[in-house]
């Protein structure tokens, strides 16, 4: 199997545990939505790693010393509705400053490729950390679409973060976009027939919002 080195796989022991109560179908919605604000942090500590800090000096109750402080102001979470929401919760606990841009995607009934029903992120794209959040990186198409469109407005600095990939999104992805860095807590098997991935969790917008 190809290896790609944008791609990483955030596998702790307690991301695991998470993750087998997540995909078990009998964790109703309440636990779901949990599990997955939880998780989604657990991901996010690894994948910011590299935020940048300031200097910043501070007296302790022995001395006067220099900390690290993260501002985070220039961070962006893009959840693409409406799965992308549950993982909001999860990255504001870790970045309370960051801000939040939203993406709705639908299928174009005549080109079969995503377009957006609504896209909405702050200016100056140039001069922000954009961090697309999607439980699941199935086909690859609305992840694809989504970094497309950040790049068209001048963003240079994107990462997508989702919980579960597929073989085959992480393919297409990462041929596309090889700049963008992707953290996912698991590599499943495949798609099945109606793209959906196997073994996975099942819809994770009905799972998280309780609508089937
Ligand atoms: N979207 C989901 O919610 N689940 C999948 O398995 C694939 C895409």
């Amino acid at each position: 199997m190809k290896q790609y080195e944008n791609f990483h796989i955030v596998d702790h022991p307690l991301i695991q545990h998470k993750l087998t109560l997540i995909r078990e179908k009998t964790t109703g919605h309440k636990i779901f939505r949990e599990l997955v604000t939880e998780v989604a942090t657990l991901v996010a500590f690894e994948l910011t790693r590299d935020l940048a800090t300031i200097p910043t000096e501070i007296v302790t109750p022995m001395m006067a010393t220099t900390g690290n402080t993260v501002s985070g102001k220039d961070v962006v979470l893009v959840p693409i509705l409406r799965a992308g929401l549950g993982m909001v919760d999860g990255l504001i606990q870790l970045i309370p400053n960051a801000r939040v841009g939203y993406v709705g995607m639908e299928r174009d009934e005549e080109t079969h490729k995503p377009v957006h029903y609504y896209f909405k992120v702050p200016k100056q794209p140039e001069n922000r950390s954009f961090i697309i959040l999607d439980p699941m990186l199935a086909t690859g198409g609305t992840a694809i679409a989504t970094a497309n469109s950040l790049k068209d407005l001048g963003a240079t600095r994107i990462k997508f973060m989702c919980l579960i990939a597929a073989p085959e999104g992480r393919e297409a992805f990462c041929e596309t976009h090889p700049d963008i860095e992707v953290y996912t807590a698991s590599l499943d098997e495949k798609l099945d027939d109606n793209k959906y991935i196997i073994p996975g969790l099942g819809d994770a917008g009905d799972r998280l919002f309780g609508t089937k």
